[in-house]
């Protein structure tokens, strides 16, 4: 494969796999990533894009390391999470790193379950889902793509907006997705949360966490991992903010990756007819589906 060239001035391709879209260094090496041999211990982070991944890797770091923040400050989140699906030539491959890691590995997708490597299914891996409310999660990923030229230039808001609803944008449809995964839940060790859970109650959902991954949190512990993993704290964290990733990639001063962390916020780029559009086509996408979402506290 060609080195891509990520210096600032160009922003990555896409293509398709399976009828979704992905970076093209993704597509270019998709049979090594379908073929990716997960190990029974591996513990797996699926999202959507921007629906809370960097939150949830935080919480379950610190939840392994028994609250230990230096251990959890080893190394900036994309280093220690290999992204599987994730390759940008001149940077890295997540494959290799996940293959260069020792055991036990947290692995992080954002992979629709159809093109999850099945691997991790035969081998029954633990997996991780958090689903965000679209509205929210719409507006994460415009601001995302805005600052990161490992993604495709968005558009306009009212562009990228048309786009999201007809599932134009990298990882696909986010209704196929958290329904997709929803559905899949019933057969498989998935631990389904929300973001908007997470941001209501932290210390539940960080129990729940800890539950299915084995460990046990004292009060203590669970304060501690609820304080570091809050987003005012995982903000000023060099490890845990993207801010190591080369400016010329991710420009935080355009939008910094830890933006805003709410629940509502779509309602400053919403306009009133957006909005009545989005309900629309979202009553008819998730009418065979018996998830649910809050869309403001
Ligand atoms: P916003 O753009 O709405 O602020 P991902 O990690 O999946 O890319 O998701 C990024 C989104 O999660 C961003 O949302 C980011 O601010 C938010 N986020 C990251 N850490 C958070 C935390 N500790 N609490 C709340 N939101 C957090």
């Amino acid at each position: 494969m060609e080195g891509l060239k990520l210096d600032g001035t160009e922003r990555i391709s896409v293509d398709y796999v399976q009828g979704i879209l992905q970076p093209t260094p993704t597509c270019d090496i998709w049979d090594q990533i379908w073929n990716f041999q997960a190990e029974p211990d591996d513990l797996l982070i699926s999202t959507y894009p921007k629906a809370g991944t960097t939150w949830t890797q935080e919480i379950v770091d610190l939840i392994h390391n028994e609250g230990d923040i230096k251990k959890s400050q080893r190394a900036p989140t994309h280093e220690r999470f290999p992204f599987i699906e994730w390759i940008i030539p001149s940077l890295g491959s997540g494959l290799e790193q996940a293959k260069a890691m020792p055991r036990p590995r947290i692995l992080k997708t954002h992979l629709p379950i159809q093109l999850l490597p099945p691997s991790f299914l035969e081998k029954n891996c633990k997996i991780i889902y958090v689903a965000r409310n679209p509205k929210d999660n719409m507006v994460s990923y415009y601001h995302f793509h805005r600052m990161n030229k490992a993604l495709p230039a968005p558009g306009t808001w009212e562009e990228y907006f048309e786009n999201f609803l007809a599932g134009k944008v990298c990882w696909g449809s986010w209704h196929d997705h958290v329904k997709g995964w929803w559905k899949a839940k019933d057969q498989h060790r998935i631990l389904y949360l929300f973001y908007e859970d997470m941001k209501k109650n932290p210390k539940h959902e960080i129990q729940k966490l800890a539950g299915f991954i084995g460990k046990n949190l004292d009060d203590k512990l669970l304060e501690k991992i609820a304080h570091h993993t809050s987003f005012d704290v995982m903000k000023q964290n060099s490890m845990a903010n993207y801010s190591s990733i080369p400016k010329e990639i991710m420009n935080h001063s355009i939008s910094p990756f830890m933006r805003k962390g709410a629940v509502g916020d779509w309602k400053n780029h919403f306009t009133v007819a957006q909005n009545e559009r989005f309900d629309e086509d979202y009553k008819k996408k998730m009418a065979d589906t018996s998830l649910t979402f809050h869309f403001q506290f």
